[in-house]
């Protein structure tokens, strides 16, 4: 087994274990691909929306924030775009008679090459130490290099060939890379074919009147449907921005990688509306804004990079993804998009009403251009958990294993845990927790030795640990223990709120950006 492979298994199983993830519908023996937020997992998850909401929301006078419903009106997918363009090419392996995207296992056969890239880079640095200078590597390693020339070689016959829609060429590229089915490792192929993402549902309870809905597979034509009642009704100046998070689903026909990707998944998108010209600059702007959020958490600014899109979406003029390292390596995480007027000017059409704004400025009319930011709530709580699962060796050899999340994003902030179960300590104990629960999610905890209780804690990534024990109630001071460094001190009750949560609020992210 892989160390990358390794660490994801242990990723999975932590999550389930300490009541993250659970598989859905376990007891009638689950569903592919579809996966339940538990306790922590949900309060994990509501913690990143929030950083997004906030970061978009609260402090940009100039966007503001919707909920758009699931159901719209199906021409919406006509005028989007989705029902004719949103398809994915599929090919099925004739032995195994398994059926796969033809990008994700060209993009797979691609990973294998990036994952022997970080080999040879993880090798050298090392074997030279402190003075390894992984940029002058990169540029100089010949086999570095030929690597990183056949990755881009083959992207870029693959996005050219998407592009066109040349499906001969994806199958015939498939076969020059000698790419086998990962179920039988057969090399015997179908051809290249397209299938639509989108799940059909009915809306009505008669058969003869029922109306054929679809079940939306992004948020963002909610917001586009939606732009001229927030301008109008929040008397809204260009540039401005409409921010929602929300369910989305694609029948995806490799959902898989845990809750990587998935067929109903939770996105958070913001649309800003701009003026035809400035595309380019709030493009890169966005990007600009989006890295910062992202660098933010401090979860290592290395993990990280940008990935211009060779082929671009049916709507878009340029297009980014912000990928991330992922125990399997590095994908996708956020998509930022220049979207042209497409949609706003094919709404337009399909519906007869103007979708248009009046610039006082120019003094004219016109159909906005917008760039969009879109990243998947799922992802990126797969991001921030995979990254904080770490295992530790301590002194005198003992390991702990601890979830490292940022503090403001830990499902609790603190846990209240009495040395022991009598003398008082429990009654005090408690009334901590009663007085710290309105600033902060705080848990209390009195089972088992302290040390475990610490142990369970790290593991759940609770940053801050406050113990009460018998000097406690003679001079009203605790112990508070800090999760990563593992550092005690002692301090007095009444500072514990100032303390904890000045280190603990999604604030304290927020004024980093
Ligand atoms: N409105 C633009 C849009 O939907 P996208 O690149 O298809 O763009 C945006 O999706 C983000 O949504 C992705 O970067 C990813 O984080 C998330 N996402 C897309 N499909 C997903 C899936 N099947 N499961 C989980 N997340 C997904």
């Amino acid at each position: 087994m892989t160390q990358q492979t390794d660490q994801f298994k242990k990723v999975i199983s932590h999550a389930k274990e300490y009541g993250f993830v659970f598989p859905s519908s376990e007891i009638y023996d689950g569903l592919s691909a579809v996966y339940d937020y538990a306790q922590n997992g949900a309060a994990l998850k509501n913690n990143i929306r929030e950083y997004w909401w906030k970061a978009m929301v609260q402090l940009n006078e100039n966007i503001v924030g919707i909920d758009s419903a699931i159901f719209m009106h199906p021409t919406t997918w006509k005028a989007s775009g989705h029902v004719d363009a949103f398809n994915d090419p599929l090919i099925d392996n004739k032995t195994s008679k398994k059926r796969y995207r033809a990008d994700v296992l060209i993009e797979d056969y691609v990973a294998k090459i990036e994952a022997k890239i970080e080999k040879e880079i993880q090798k050298a640095s090392k074997r030279f130490g402190s003075s390894f200078d992984e940029t002058q590597f990169r540029e100089t390693n010949p086999r570095v290099l030929a690597n990183q020339e056949k990755v881009e070689a083959i992207l870029k016959r693959l996005g050219q060939s998407l592009e066109k829609e040349d499906l001969t060429d994806v199958k015939a590229l498939i076969e020059e890379l000698e790419i086998s089915c990962p179920e039988s490792g057969s090399r015997e192929w179908t051809d290249v074919k397209q299938f639509n993402l989108m799940f059909g549902t009915k809306l009505g309870a008669s058969a003869d009147t029922a109306m054929d809905l679809y079940l939306r597979p992004e948020t963002a034509q909610g917001i586009f449907v939606n732009f001229l009642n927030v301008q109008k009704t929040g008397r809204m100046k260009l540039p401005f921005g409409i921010a929602q998070t929300g369910k989305a689903f694609r029948n995806e026909i490799v959902a898989r990688q845990f809750i990587f990707r998935m067929r109903e998944f939770e996105q958070m998108e913001m649309q800003f509306f701009i003026p035809p010209g400035t595309q380019e600059a709030w493009y890169n702007q966005w990007k600009e804004n989006r890295m910062k959020w992202h660098f933010a958490l401090g979860m290592g600014e290395e993990k990280y990079r940008f990935h211009d899109h060779e082929k671009l979406a049916h709507y878009a003029d340029a297009a980014s993804d912000i990928e991330f390292r992922f125990p399997f390596g590095f994908k996708e995480l956020e998509g930022i998009h220049s979207r042209t007027d497409f949609d706003l000017s094919s709404h337009e059409k399909f519906t007869g009403k103007k979708l248009q704004y009046f610039d006082p400025e120019r003094n004219e009319n016109y159909v906005p251009y917008v760039v969009e930011t879109s990243i998947g709530l799922d992802r990126m709580f797969l991001a921030v958990f995979s990254n904080a699962l770490t295992e530790e060796t301590l002194e005198g050899g003992a390991t702990r294993t601890l979830l490292k999340f940022p503090f403001a994003l830990a499902p609790n902030k603190a846990a209240v845990l009495p040395l022991v179960k009598k003398d008082g300590l429990p009654e005090l104990a408690r009334t901590i927790v009663e007085d710290l629960k309105w600033n902060f999610q705080v848990v209390y905890d009195e089972k088992d030795a302290v040390g475990r209780r610490y142990r369970r804690q790290d593991a759940l990534g609770t940053p801050y640990c406050i113990t009460v024990d018998h000097q406690s109630l003679e001079d009203q001071t605790v112990t508070l223990r800090e999760r990563d460094s593992m550092k005690q001190e002692r301090i007095p009750i009444a500072d514990l709120k100032a303390t904890i949560q000045d280190q603990v609020s999604i604030a304290s992210l927020l004024r980093k950006l």
